[in-house]
């Protein structure tokens, strides 16, 4: 139930696609993920993964759009393993995309 819930607020967030008006609890939740898992490689950089809160990295990403950003999110892509090598659902894991995109600068 709480989990639909979220899945459809989610969602609602995410219709403007990047207009990063994403609602706190989003960025609560994606930051926790964020910090155990895709931090290993995208705080530093390492294997070439876009660096959280770099402009030049991230714009190109950003350009292509979400769509984009989730395919590579939950398939992987190169040296990004799929869902970052969590188990975390689709929700879960646009959350700590959105909150990727929120420390954009
Ligand atoms: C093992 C290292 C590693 C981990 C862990 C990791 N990533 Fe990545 N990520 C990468 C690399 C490398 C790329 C660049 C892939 C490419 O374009 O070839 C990338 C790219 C991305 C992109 C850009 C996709 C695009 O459209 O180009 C997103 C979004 C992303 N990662 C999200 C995440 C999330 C969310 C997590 C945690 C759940 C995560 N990553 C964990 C290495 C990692």
């Amino acid at each position: 139930m709480l989990k639909t819930l979220s899945i459809a607020v989610l969602s609602l967030a995410i219709m403007p696609a990047l207009s990063m008006a994403s609602d706190p609890g989003t960025l609560k939740q994606g930051e926790k993920l964020y910090k155990s898992s895709c931090v290993a490689c995208h705080s530093t950089g390492a294997a070439n993964a876009p660096k959280l809160g770099n402009k030049k990295a991230w714009e190109p990403i950003i350009a292509r759009g979400m769509d984009e950003m989730m395919t590579v999110a939950t398939e992987g892509r190169g040296a990004m393993p799929a869902r970052g090598g969590t188990k975390a659902d689709d929700a879960a894991l646009r959350a700590a995309v959105e909150y990727m995109l929120s420390r954009v600068k």
